[in-house]
């Protein structure tokens, strides 16, 4: 039994079938009123299925990304191994373009086009297995390493603690464990009494549909808060530690996060409650430093309505939608990796920790 049987919540698989391989995702826009599985055999349709947020969560994007480049190499119907390289480029390009910010998206294309080359003078049959292979290890070491970030993270986390959170970081942004979620899940599973605020996440209401599904499925005591309420949470000192995820994380320790998380921190930072960061060393750019991270301009509709239902402004009004925001490191108080945990100065330990194997 492979990692990703035994995971509670599958949010992904590639399912072998006799006609041929399949790749399967929860569609998480429909959380938590149904749960509804969709498969396909085009990675175009994955592609979709990330650009409109069936998939999401940097983790979960980059491993369907790979598993989309698996299905464009099965399906290329080729037997000349260059006509497969044009195909994979083709395909990469098309799930490249579908959400600039998360970093695991680019790490995951570039790992599994790393592997296919080396497999290149094989011939086209090593070259596919090759890559499905790649894109299966890519996604059952991101619940490895998701369980390692929970046992070390977890050690920053006190019997009796409240922890808040921002977006989903769980099972339904990764391969299927979590990342912040993940932490507050391994301590939970260590014993410890811990109960979780959860914003709510607007315009997306990723915390309010998915991680708060989450942790009821889990028994975790939750409490749900809107976006504007952490002020007064942390003032009433109704908090103890913020634990977020990140999209991406410069060199110097800038961390591109949901939109919501740099006003998380700037709270934090004014009322004493420990900032941490918890995200996989797939998540960090080393080609980058300071807020130069790509930031998704999302359509404002998002804004002007709740979840496309229901208008709540005036029609046609301005609006801007940045699906994410960039806290500076001087903000975050450390940032828990597979590797370890990273404190300040980042610059050197970011690069120190992460050398490490
Ligand atoms: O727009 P989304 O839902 O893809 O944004 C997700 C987040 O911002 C998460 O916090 C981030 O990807 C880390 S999740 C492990």
């Amino acid at each position: 039994m492979s990692i990703i049987d035994k995971l509670k919540i599958k949010p992904m698989e590639w399912v072998e079938k006799e006609e041929g391989p399949r790749f399967r995702w929860l569609d998480t826009r429909l959380i938590p009123w149904e749960e509804v599985y969709r498969e396909t055999t085009d990675y175009r349709r994955v592609a979709t299925a990330i650009k409109d947020m069936e998939i999401r969560g940097a983790p979960a994007i980059g491993i369907a990304a790979a598993y989309g480049l698996a299905l464009a190499a099965f399906y290329s119907d080729t037997n000349d191994v260059n006509e497969l390289f044009n195909v994979l480029e083709e395909a990469k390009k098309v799930l490249a373009a579908t959400r600039p910010t998360a970093y695991n998206l680019f790490w995951a294309l570039d790992r599994v086009m790393r592997k296919a080359r080396e497999y290149m003078s094989r011939g086209v049959d090593s070259v596919i297995r090759a890559v499905v292979e790649e894109a299966k290890r890519i996604h059952e070491e991101d619940v490895r390493q998701n369980m390692e970030m929970g046992r070390i993270g977890s050690k920053l986390i006190e019997d009796g603690d409240t922890v808040l959170t921002h977006c989903n970081t769980g099972a339904l942004a990764t391969g299927g464990y979590g990342t912040a979620l993940g932490v507050i899940r391994a301590s939970v599973e260590e014993g410890k009494n811990i109960k979780v605020i959860a914003t709510e996440t607007r315009p997306l209401l990723q915390g309010a549909r998915l991680t708060v599904w989450e942790l009821v499925k889990e028994g975790i005591d939750a409490t749900l808060i809107t976006d504007n309420m952490v002020g007064y949470v942390m003032y009433k000192n109704l908090v103890n530690k913020v634990l977020v995820g990140a999209d991406r994380i410069t060199l110097d320790g800038y961390v591109a996060n949901k939109i919501g998380t740099y006003m998380i921190a700037v709270l934090s930072s004014r009322h004493r409650v420990p900032f941490y960061v918890v995200a996989p060393s797939s998540t960090f750019d080393l080609s980058l430093e300071g807020d130069n991270i790509p930031i998704e301009e999302r359509s404002p509709d998002e804004v002007r309505s709740i979840l496309g239902k229901i208008t709540i402004t005036v029609p046609g009004v301005k609006a801007v939608n940045p699906a994410f925001d960039i806290t500076p490191p001087s903000l975050i108080t450390s940032i828990v990796t597979e590797r370890g945990i990273i404190t300040p100065p980042y610059r050197e330990n970011i690069k120190r920790v992460l050398s490490q194997n």
